[in-house]
């Protein structure tokens, strides 16, 4: 056999089974968004290379499909690694055009050049979520939990539940305050956010090569080692240890603080139970401001399914007016890993049996043709065999297997009297009615099972 072509690495076919999940993915995914009160956007699959040199940060920089337009200018383009950018670039062209506050979602493909590994593709589908506007920093607080409730929410309605996964939350402010504990000067607090969120991933003599790369302390270098070993922050032994004198207690009381505000209002959106606070997480893009969560595997075993956070900067840094910014994307393939080891894969998803399967044993298909018509102008499914036989039997076999609920049979004893055989397939009952009046013989059975509204 000839070589085949295969898919490039870290993408995926879509075949109909795994088609059906993408729908289910997606389907939930926009009626969930609706039902919170999100609209639903998009923007082009490939933007302006620098579009993402702005504020993505290095690692999606460098995680980039790019290319030239042919002619003379050779612009530089990118397929897009993320939604974040598109948004605030659409934001800033209207923002006091859009009606506060700006509630959008988008289910972009997205493209990094990654190397493909579990949970890591090359192209993937990313749900997004943003709220923009809040004019009080209660506001911008409520819209912080608002959107992270309707991830939790959503995970939710696919069937995971508070033991299945959780939300680790921290703030970048905080990040500060902490490094300032740890006497980082403020001029180095971007190569502390750079490390810490790269800590967990790094072998000892990355870390190494990071504090020799940039100049780092001896100090410092205690700090991120006890952090890298699983200290706990929260505790006085870790600043004991690394003899800090700075107000810890001031620390600890604004992540207690936070941490039972984000409990008290998940609990109020009946979501008790699911955020923990992590000072591991900072977030690898650079345009996170505030507040920044990831939503996790529990057991431990996948990398995060959704990660978000505030980013006030980025729309005025896109020439748009000052507006607050908060949101989180989630990729459909560690969502689709997750459910499958938890079990939550829905059977049979996006294929709904037909309401009604034409059985023919006429040598002609004119009827079954022009009742097929007929039943699918009305909206319902309705299917035929492609088989040339005519024996009933068979047929109604077929129709059995593909999970129709009722069978239409034209047969000629009933057709020479204008007539044919409706049959419920659940009930095994048979009636003959007129062939004018099939569709609403069909109706009724169905209504009669429940199977529509009546
Ligand atoms: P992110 O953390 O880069 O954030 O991606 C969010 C989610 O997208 C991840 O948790 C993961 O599920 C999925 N994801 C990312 N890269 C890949 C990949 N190569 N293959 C499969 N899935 C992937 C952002 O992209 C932010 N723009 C989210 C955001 C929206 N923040 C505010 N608004």
């Amino acid at each position: 056999m000839q070589n085949l072509f295969q898919p490039p690495p870290g993408t995926r076919d879509f075949y109909p089974d795994a088609m059906a999940l993408r729908r289910h993915i997606e389907d939930t995914w926009r009626r969930v968004s609706l039902r919170h009160g999100f609209v639903e956007v998009d923007g082009p699959t490939f933007e302006y290379l620098d579009l993402y040199k702005v504020k993505s940060g290095d690692e999606i920089v460098s995680q980039l499909f790019h290319f030239e337009s042919r002619g003379e200018d050779r612009t530089q383009f990118a397929l897009r690694p993320e939604f974040t950018p598109t948004l605030a670039r659409m934001v800033a062209a209207k923002a006091n055009a859009l009606p506060r506050p700006i509630k959008w979602f988008s289910i972009p493909r997205c493209y990094r050049a990654e190397r493909p590994q579990k949970g890591r593709l090359r192209e993937f589908i990313q749900w997004n979520v943003d709220m923009l506007g809040g004019e009080t920093p209660e506001a911008r607080r409520q819209f912080d939990l608002e959107t992270a409730a309707l991830c939790i929410d959503t995970l939710r309605e696919f069937g995971l539940a508070s033991s299945d996964v959780k939300l680790v939350w921290n703030d970048r402010a905080l990040v500060e305050q902490l490094f300032a504990l740890a006497g980082l000067p403020p001029e180095r607090y971007p190569f502390g956010f750079y490390l810490l969120d790269r800590l967990a991933k790094l072998a000892p003599e990355q870390r190494r090569k990071q504090y020799a790369d940039n100049a780092v302390t001896a100090g410092e270098q205690a700090f991120f080692e006890q952090l890298a070993a699983g200290g706990d922050p929260l505790s006085e032994a870790f600043w004991e240890s690394l003899g800090s004198n700075g107000d810890f207690a001031a620390y600890r009381d604004a992540i207690s603080g936070m941490q039972a505000h984000i409990e008290k209002t998940l609990a109020l959106m009946g979501l008790p139970g699911y955020a923990t606070y992590d000072p591991s997480i900072v977030r690898g893009l650079a345009y996170y401001t505030g507040f920044v969560w990831e939503v996790v595997d529990v057991s431990g075993g996948n990398r995060a399914v959704a990660g978000g956070g505030r980013y006030d900067k980025l729309i005025e840094m896109f020439g748009g007016p000052a507006l607050a910014a908060t949101g989180f994307g989630m990729g459909d393939v560690v969502l689709a890993l997750l459910l499958a080891e938890k079990g939550k894969l829905p059977a049979n998803a996006g294929v709904s049996p037909p309401d009604l399967f034409v059985i023919n044993a006429l040598e002609q298909t004119d009827d079954a043709v022009r009742q097929l018509a007929i039943l699918r102008a009305a909206g319902l499914t309705a299917l035929a065999s492609y088989k040339a036989t005519k024996n009933i039997g068979k047929l109604l076999e077929e129709a059995g297997k593909a999970h129709a609920r009722v069978a239409l049979i034209l047969a000629p004893a009933e057709a020479a009297e204008g007539k044919a055989k409706l049959k419920n397939l659940r009930t095994r009952e048979e009636r003959t009615i007129p062939l004018a009046a099939v569709l609403a013989e069909t109706l009724a059975e169905l209504r009669g099972a429940g199977d529509i509204a009546p």
